[in-house]
């Protein structure tokens, strides 16, 4: 059933190339910047599938909007973005696209890591302000790396691939999760109850997706529990951490320091937090290489094309619409 689609946001190749090959129609926003709320709403009207982004909020009524349309395929791994619960009320395929950023969003976890121990960006911002006095042994000390406690919060592929560049600095990796990490026990992470993790590691790292039970994971009551030698980084989303509170611990050096990617309330920053000099803060790169994001543009687009052309998109986060892969959608689309 090639039918009419729409691309939400300029995204790499070859996603977009995919979509063009096999729908009849393609509306593509080709600005690079969502569309506003009433924007997508209009714009996802008369849609038969829809290729959207993280920054797209498709809510109640942006699903309410895209009546008769048959997924939304979101260029992303997390899908906190979409309210999946009232899309599989109404019928609606919801794709995401794992697997491809893990190692990325690994090596950014490790860039924040190593980043806000050694001060790397304080360091910078010194040497470019030419404040550098000249080697001294009381200079910009930090914190160690190698040898030290790692705990990562979330027992999935990302926290596997950053245990397992763990194991090149002699860490000692601790998780915590609902359920095992095989991957993570393989490499000889150990799981422990939250409360342990926090108090005895020396990096506590976040991996979890954002849900109702993930929001504020890391509130004031949780970073009191960190030594105050150690730091929070988080490369999941925003909203896992409690920003006000987290500003407080900075502030107080109830923690060390923090290395974040993500915030409560993207673009913007809670107050205060860049203020403090113990951060290492990036705008949500977690994913941003040229390969992986046009790895997620394909994926994406496979998603969608599969839909359009009859078959199980392989990526879906609904399964329980379309629970069989080895056969035809039991509803018809
Ligand atoms: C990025 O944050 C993603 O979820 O893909």
């Amino acid at each position: 059933m090639p039918g009419r689609v729409l691309i939400t946001r300029a995204i790499p190749e070859p996603g977009p190339s995919l979509v063009r090959g096999a729908a009849d129609r393609v509306d593509a926003n080709t600005e690079d910047r969502s569309l506003t709320a009433d924007g997508l709403k209009l714009a996802v009207a008369g849609q038969d599938a829809v290729l959207c982004l993280l920054t797209d909020q498709i809510d109640a009524s942006v699903l309410e909007a895209a009546e008769g349309c048959k997924i939304f395929a979101n260029m992303a791994v997390g899908y906190n973005n979409i309210d999946v619960a009232e899309a599989t009320r109404r019928g609606i395929l919801v794709t995401n696209t794992p697997g491809v950023l893990t190692e990325c969003t690994a090596d950014l976890t490790w860039a924040l890591i190593l980043g806000v121990a050694r001060r790397v960006a304080e360091g910078d911002v010194e040497m470019r302000a030419g404040r550098f006095p000249g080697w001294g042994p009381l200079y910009m000390l930090g914190g160690d790396v190698a040898g030290t406690t790692l705990g990562l919060i979330g027992p999935g592929r990302i926290a596997a691939a950053v245990a397992r560049r763990a194991t090149g600095f002699g860490m000692t990796v601790l998780y915590h999760g609902r359920r095992p990490g095989a991957e993570l026990d393989g490499l000889g992470a150990r799981s422990v109850p939250l409360d342990e993790l926090l108090k005895t590691s020396d990096f506590v790292s976040l991996h979890v997706p954002l849900s109702a039970e993930t929001r504020h994971l890391i509130d004031a009551q949780a970073l009191s529990q960190m030594k105050p030698t150690s730091y929070l980084i988080n490369t999941s989303r925003g909203p896992v951490v409690d920003e006000a509170a987290l500003v407080v611990a900075l502030r107080t050096g109830q923690i060390a320091g923090a290395g974040l990617d993500v915030y409560e309330d993207e673009p913007k920053m809670a107050t205060g937090l860049a203020d403090c000099p113990n951060t290492v803060l990036l705008p949500h790169l977690g994913s941003a290489t040229i390969a992986t994001r046009a790895a997620m543009s394909r994926i994406a687009g496979e998603n969608l094309v599969a839909v359009l052309q009859g078959r199980r998109p392989p990526n879906l986060v609904n399964p329980e619409l379309w629970p069989d892969s080895s056969r035809a959608r039991p509803h018809s689309l």
